[in-house]
């Protein structure tokens, strides 16, 4: 008998309630249990409240392979759809780890592929809330093509628009490299991890033993390896740091900035900072109060927190538009350029400059540190990814040397020649090749081992050196730096060059693309 309207919308609610119920109370509650919210949940808290429009609701795997025919899973695993966030829109996938472990399998990645197309499409941010145990393995190769689709979208949405990854669970097999692949990467403490094999095939294939948390736990991956920019304390806070980093960034490449209402003054004096630099330059500063001076508010946001630690990234606002900062921070390692460092300014540079965020760089940089460990680990090639990063981006460079500025540490840390739009230096500035001890060593080694006194000698002749070097007068006199300015006006500074270079436009080669140093 043929169903009434009634009956059809009836049929309809009853089929998407058994749907929205992810995979059923018990697998809810063993979920809560591990204190991890739902996908459901997370949604509910990312985007603003009502705004949520699910897409694909109803698609369902077609795998009939060990035992999938007789299986439901409800959404095949993944929420898919946009909505706003703080009133603009991004789309999202949250993996629903109650339904079948939120495994990937083939129609689960189509509905991945639906999603980012949409994003791309409209122009806006695309969100990936991971929870999942990798490849569906009872379908099989359907599965890695699917991977390979999400893997090719994420590559071309890459300086088009904003990609973050928030892995809020297991995230294991190729399922590692989609985060990879986009833009930025948060994981919550004791709950998230990322690895390509578990600490069992670990153990089989290599005999090392080795916890889930030390193999592939959030504090591995934020101080070890680099591949998670955040680290959160809990799913709300990842959330909520998701939203956060999501105020900073535009929709697109070519939407404008977003500018958020701005109480701090342009002519702000910051008179701390004149104090700032210790009189004996050998000692250690921590260069992020010198930002929080600079910046909106003393605020800023700070991706690779725990990696890295001897270069600072951060997003700021100068009068409500997001800035990227790029600084060596003399507080740890003396805030030598070594591979990791030059590695992860380099990333920044290129993440801002794809999305017009204009940079601000502190310098104070011994140079690149020297060294069998850091030859070894290439630190020419990764070295060279700095420069690359620099040189490559057309966004306004301002760049404050605010002590040491040596040799290749010059070079690389934004230096004029190398793109820099404006380069300052503060009156505590040194710039030179090289520091005066190794200077004078170097060029005066015959005078110094034939003086009656060495010792002496030695530090006579570091003593003229210094007065020729350690100071910005030379490179200001040579036009090498643009201009001194002290320290507590720096941040007026930045306000009108930010301002007058807004509008700047670089012209670059018609080609296809750089080949980046590896
Ligand atoms: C099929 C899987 C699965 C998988 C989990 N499940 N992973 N089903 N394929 N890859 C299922 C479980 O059988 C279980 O189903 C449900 O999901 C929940 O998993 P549990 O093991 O009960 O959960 P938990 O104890 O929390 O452990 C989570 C886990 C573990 C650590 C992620 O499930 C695990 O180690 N899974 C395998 C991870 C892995 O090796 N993935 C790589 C796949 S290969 P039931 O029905 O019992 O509830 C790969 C290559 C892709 O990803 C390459 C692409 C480029």
């Amino acid at each position: 008998m043929e169903k009434t309207t009634a009956e059809k919308i009836d049929e309809f609610q009853l089929r998407k309630q058994r749907l929205m119920a992810m995979g059923g109370e018990e697998m809810i509650k063993k979920q809560h249990a591990q204190k991890k919210l739902t996908a459901r949940e997370r949604l509910a808290l990312f985007f603003d409240e009502g705004s949520f429009q699910e897409i694909q609701l109803f698609v369902k795997h077609r795998s009939a392979l060990f035992g999938l025919d007789e299986k439901e899973i409800p959404a095949d695993g993944v929420i898919t759809g946009f909505g706003r966030v703080n009133g603009r829109t991004v789309f999202a996938a949250a993996q629903d780890f109650t339904s079948a472990g939120g495994t990937l399998g083939e129609m689960h990645a189509r509905k991945f592929w639906k999603v980012m197309d949409m994003a791309l499409e409209a122009k806006k941010p695309f969100v990936s809330l991971n929870d999942s145990g990798g490849a569906r393995i009872q379908e099989g190769i359907p599965s890695l093509n699917g991977y390979s689709g999400i893997l090719y979208r994420n590559t071309m949405a890459s300086g088009y628009i904003p990609q973050i990854a928030a892995v809020m669970g297991p995230t294991a097999g190729g399922a590692v490299y989609s985060p990879a692949l986009m833009d930025w990467v948060f994981m919550v403490k004791d709950e998230s991890f990322m690895y390509l094999t578990g600490p069992e095939v670990v153990k089989a294939v290599l005999g090392e033993v080795v916890s889930h948390e030390d193999l592939g736990g959030t504090m591995a991956h934020a101080a070890k390896s680099g591949v998670c920019h955040f680290v959160a304390e809990d799913e709300r806070s990842c959330i909520d740091g998701v939203k956060k980093l999501l105020s900073y960034l535009p929709d697109s490449c070519h939407s404008p900035l977003p500018v958020m209402p701005c109480q701090d003054s342009a002519d702000r004096l910051c008179p701390e900072l004149d104090t700032i630099i210790p009189d004996k330059t050998s000692r250690g500063y921590d260069m992020k109060r010198i930002i929080a001076s600079v910046a909106d508010d003393g605020e800023f946001f700070e991706p690779h927190e725990y990696w890295g630690k001897n270069m600072v990234v951060a997003f700021i606002r100068i009068m409500g538009r997001p800035v990227g900062v790029v600084a060596n921070n003399p507080y740890f390692g003396a805030g030598v350029l070594n591979v990791t460092a030059s590695d992860k300014a380099a990333r920044f540079i290129r993440f801002c400059d794809s999305f017009n965020i204009p940079i601000l760089t502190f310098t104070d940089v011994p140079g690149y540190i020297p060294g069998t460990e850091q030859e070894w680990a290439g630190i020419i090639r990764h070295g060279a990814k700095l420069l690359h990063a620099y040189s490559e981006a057309t966004v306004p460079k301002i760049n404050v040397v605010t002590r040491k500025a040596y040799g290749g540490g010059y070079i690389g840390m934004c230096s004029q020649a190398l793109g820099g739009d404006y380069v300052m230096a503060w009156p505590t500035a040194e710039i030179a090749v090289i520091g005066a001890e190794g200077a004078c060593n170097i060029i005066y080694r015959r005078d110094i081992a034939a003086a009656a006194d060495p010792a002496a000698k030695r530090k006579e002749l570091c003593a003229a050196y210094e007065e020729k070097f350690n100071s910005p007068y030379m490179a200001a006199e040579l036009g090498i730096i643009d201009e001194i300015v002290l320290p507590s006006e720096t941040r007026r500074r930045v306000v009108a060059l930010l301002d007058a270079l807004k509008d700047k436009t670089e012209k670059r080669l018609p080609k296809k693309h750089s080949n980046i140093p590896l």
